[in-house]
């Protein structure tokens, strides 16, 4: 009976340690926080403002408020925005312009783009060759008879139609270019079936208007650009 007894007032005290346990680190916890703060200078956010639940505080903007107004503002704004836009606009409009100029063409390479040609140095009946843009141009000063027979021909059953007067702007002088349409030979003048133009390479044959009458060559021969600024005076390109 006294075992029991005495094992029951051990029971007891253990018990009411385990209780007090918690309440003694909560009262530590409370007066260490009232310690720290009651010493600290930090004037925390989030330390509540009146009630213990509102833990908000939100900071005071006044000093960085436009004291002039809501409408000196927005001129301000407006301002920046036109500045802004208008440096941005220059800055746009230089880029494209340095990029246009850098890829339009240089003056030796427009030089070469035009051809002046002095007409009464070619004889009726010959034939010149000159170079444009590294191609080989014929230029043909046509008799009457040739241009006769370039005019009689029935273009419409040629391979690619094409009538005489389309192909000159004055009947005597023929401009073409000196490449094959075939696989791009330069034909020989004066020469093959049709009194024109013969390409040796495979055998195609070019009329006295430089249209294809026979062989693999599928178009006639190309008229490139061309004028006449001034009586006797070529320009090509
Ligand atoms: S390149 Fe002229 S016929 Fe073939």
């Amino acid at each position: 009976m006294s075992a029991i007894a005495s094992k029951s007032g051990t029971l007891l005290r253990n018990c009411s340690r385990a209780q007090l346990a918690p309440l003694r680190c909560m009262a530590i916890q409370s007066r260490s926080l009232a310690d720290a703060t009651a010493s600290s200078s930090f004037d925390s956010p989030f330390k509540g403002v009146g009630s213990s639940q509102n833990t908000t505080k939100i900071p005071s903007f006044a000093k960085y408020k436009h004291r002039g107004g809501e409408a000196s503002g927005k001129v301000f704004q407006y301002f920046l925005v036109g500045t802004m836009g208008a440096v941005s606009a220059l800055g746009a409009k230089n880029t494209v312009q340095d990029f246009l100029v850098n890829m339009s063409a240089s003056a030796d390479v427009l030089a070469q783009a035009k051809v002046e040609i002095d007409l009464s140095a070619i004889p009726e009946g010959k034939n010149i060759i000159v170079k444009w843009r590294g191609k080989p141009v014929f230029i043909r000063h046509r008799t009457e008879d040739e241009i006769k027979e370039a005019e009689d021909t029935k273009w419409e059953a040629l391979r690619d139609p094409e009538p005489d007067s389309d192909r000159v702007k004055q009947p005597e002088w023929l401009i073409m270019l000196g490449v094959c349409t075939h696989l791009g030979c330069v034909p020989i003048g004066e020469a093959g079936d049709f009194g024109g133009w013969f390409c040796p390479c495979h055998g195609s044959h070019y009329d006295i208007s430089g249209r294809i009458r026979k062989g693999p060559a599928p178009l006639n021969l190309e008229v490139p650009e061309y004028d006449f600024p001034e009586e006797g005076k070529l320009v090509i390109g």
